[in-house]
């Protein structure tokens, strides 16, 4: 049991493994927050809820003492005194927007109710909260999953108009909650294509931090998470609060230190270019959040975020399985191949293990550049002579399963599709369409644009023996119009893209159980825990520099487990940074997610040939710390000449570390990291040192990091338990 409800003081606690969050019924009706952070009692804590009002500021007509601005919300609404950011912000069709929930009722369900048409966590015991509206016929729905063995908890709002007029909802968010204490930094994320997942460590500030995205997709430019650190927690120590939406569309997320030195964190669906209409009955579902708790600084809020999303939200059925280690076209054909030239780079990786070949753009209609071809998803015959089959059975006979690429959401004004339908592409009349890559996107809020779709790539699946997919989405959503959909519904456009976006997963995915589905947009712009629901794997980035990596994977890291983080071994001089690059080194920080090739293994040397298939069979051995294993991030090339990460096995008998020196520099300082997570009375074999030592000595006398000569080198030490 992981809820409990304290009738007689009106408390709910839920519970995780090392996490309390309690919140009670306040005298006014209203939800009251009382304590988020490690482990208590269950006594009553409505001792430490806030003060009262204090001069000026505006009280309760019926209750003196009762002021919204002093009171720590659940679920803080708009108009009636609380002057900080509101969760949801309602309007009637008379123009009024005040609103003041109070509790009706509560569920406690062991068996989770997942959200209509969103992603969201599997499974969990779940906490209902009803609260109404005190004047309008307007109902808000808490959902909290909190599991016992886990410090996660996720939070999601259902908003319902039980009136009978329409109601429009000008902000849903999908929680809120407020941290009585001001200590705090703030992590986000940032970047841009081929950089994504930078972070920004900032003081919090008065006022409101915020982050978010328009692009239709969560975006290169940020990513829908925020951490809060409280005094001066760093990757091993100290007090972390990690919020993470389960969402791949426009987002926004905010952070607001009052002047009561509270912090209130909320965020969902996007409240800029958004409005909800609800007619009579119907339901608004938010998407999830996932908010996490850990007193172990970084590293300890990235394990609850990994272990959650391994148990929890990525498809049980892959979650824990082999990745395949693939090779992939992009990078080392682009657009310009035929039979001949696949075969070669088959026959180039043929018998080093690699398992799989992916035919990435410019198989199908007239694709033969980004120009034209995208939404026709019809073999190119000129190029492959006999069709895909020929490609498919060549691989098949050098041991190898076939992957294929897709852009299903897309469509080229050069191709059949877009001559045939030029309504199915956005648009807003009156205005000449941007072109991003020479594309347009799909109007996903049409259920027979979605239709097409499903139908065009199933076909392809269904008649072609393919085990792989790979998604992409090459532009980003601007002209967020609908020509069906009515005037005082256009606002939901956004929000209506995605939800068909999940649509098409779900009938796509759920449709070839047996494909493995990748997802990708110019890199990492849709990398979030809701593309994680479908899809076990997701390109990180377009740069596949290794010295980037250690940054973009880093970054994402904080939220996202290593499994989902595709990283490739690609060609040098590197195609996007232009840097030149051991390939060992490339090799070894592309082991640290699911690991692949992407380069033409007919024009390497010799030598690197015969590499791979020593990096393939050094995954192997690897791959199931990838997979399983708890992250420590040792050491950044944010802030260091010095990349360090380690792997280490849930049992702690088996433990990887491995670093990268961006440039030798003479006369350095001595380096030596800190290992974590090992069993201190352990005694573990250093393979590389040939050295046995405690675990203990490791962790706090440390490795002192040594490379091979020249930029970039890297190097990894494997510990064993002997
Ligand atoms: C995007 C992807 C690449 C590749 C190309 C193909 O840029 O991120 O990996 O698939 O599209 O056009």
């Amino acid at each position: 049991m992981a809820i409990f409800f304290d009738a007689q003081n009106k408390i709910f606690y839920l519970e995780g493994k090392n996490t309390t969050y309690a919140f009670g019924i306040h005298a006014c009706g209203c939800l009251q927050h009382l304590y988020y952070g490690k482990k208590v009692g269950r006594d009553d804590l409505h001792y430490i809820a806030a003060d009262g009002p204090s001069a000026f500021t505006l009280r309760s007509p019926e209750d003196k003492k009762t002021s919204y601005q002093h009171i720590w919300a659940e679920a803080p609404a708009y108009g009636r005194g609380d002057f900080r950011e509101p969760m949801y912000a309602i309007r009637d069709e008379k123009g009024d927007r005040l609103s003041e929930l109070v509790y009706v009722r509560h569920e406690i369900l062991s068996e989770k109710p997942m959200p209509a048409g969103l992603p969201a966590l599997r499974e969990g015991e779940t906490l209902v909260v009803e609260l109404a509206d005190k004047v309008h016929p307007f109902t808000v729905r808490l959902y909290y999953t909190v599991y016992d063995d886990l410090d996660a908890i996720a939070r999601r709002v259902e908003y319902i108009n039980n009136g009978e007029s329409a109601m429009f909802l000008d902000r849903a968010f999908s929680f809120s909650v407020d941290l009585p204490r001001s200590d705090f930094d703030v992590i986000t994320p940032y970047g841009a294509w081929a950089k994504e997942f930078q972070l920004d460590r900032t003081p919090i500030r008065h006022g409101v931090t915020e982050i978010g995205s328009k692009y239709g997709a969560t975006s290169a430019t940020t990513n829908p998470f925020l951490i809060l650190a409280a005094d001066g927690a760093d990757e091993h120590r100290g007090e972390v609060y990690g919020f993470n939406l389960i969402f791949s569309g426009s987002f926004a997320m905010k952070a607001e230190l009052s002047m009561m030195g509270t912090v209130r964190v909320l965020g969902g669906a996007p409240d800029f270019d958004f409005t909800w209409k609800l007619e009579k009955g119907e339901c608004f579902p938010s998407p999830e959040v996932v908010m996490v708790y850990s007193d172990e600084g970084l590293n300890g809020m990235s394990h609850q975020f990994h272990d959650t999303y391994r148990r929890h939200l990525i498809n049980p059925h892959y979650v824990h399985a082999k990745r395949p280690v693939l090779i992939n076209s992009w990078e080392g054909a682009y657009f310009n191949f035929d039979n001949e030239r696949l075969m070669r780079m088959i026959d180039g990786v043929k018998g080093t293990g690699v398992d799989m070949f992916v035919l990435d753009d410019g198989w199908f209609g007239a694709r033969n550049g980004d120009k034209a071809g995208l939404g026709d998803w019809v073999v190119n015959e000129e190029k492959l002579k006999g069709g895909l089959k020929t490609v498919i059975d060549y691989t098949h006979a050098a041991g190898m399963k076939f992957g294929l690429w897709f852009e299903p959401e897309m469509v080229n004004p050069d191709s059949d599709l877009y001559r045939a339908h030029p309504d199915y592409a956005i648009h807003c009349p009156g205005h000449d369409p941007m072109l991003g890559r020479n594309q347009l996107v799909l109007d996903l809020t049409r259920a027979d644009v979605r239709d097409y779709i499903v139908e065009a790539v199933s076909k392809v699946l269904r008649e072609n023996e393919i085990d792989y997919v790979k998604w992409d989405f090459n532009r980003s959503v601007a002209e967020n119009y609908s020509s069906h959909l009515p005037a005082d519904r256009q606002m939901e456009f956004q929000y209506r893209f995605a939800l068909g976006f999940f649509d098409l997963c779900e009938r796509l995915v759920n449709g070839f159980p047996h494909i493995f589905f990748e997802g990708c947009s110019s890199g990492g712009a849709r990398f979030d825990a809701g593309l994680m629901y479908y899809f076990p794997q997701i390109w990180t980035s377009d740069d596949t520099d290794a010295y980037m990596r250690t940054l973009i994977q880093y970054g994402a890291s904080m939220i996202y487990p290593l499994s989902v983080h595709s990283c490739h071994v690609s060609a040098c001089p590197n195609h996007q940074a232009k840097h030149t690059t051991p390939f060992a080194t490339r090799a070894d920080i592309a082991h640290l997610g699911a690991t692949g090739y992407e380069l033409d293994p007919a024009v390497i040397s010799e030598e690197e040939r015969a590499q791979i298939a020593e990096q393939v069979a050094a995954y192997h051995e690897m791959e199931d710390l990838v997979l399983e294993g708890d992250l420590y991030r040792l050491s950044s090339t944010a802030n260091s000449n010095f990349f360090a990460e380690e792997l280490v096995s849930k049992d702690k008998t088996k433990a990887l570390l491995t670093a990268m020196r961006a440039i030798p520099i003479v006369n350095d300082e001595i380096r030596t990291v800190y290992p974590k997570g090992l069993d201190e009375n352990m005694v573990y074999h250093i393979r590389e040192l040939n050295i046995d030592l405690h675990g203990s000595t490791i962790m706090n006398a440390g490795l002192k990091l040594r490379f091979p000569n020249g930029d970039y080198a890297s190097a990894v030490w494997h510990m064993e338990k002997v």
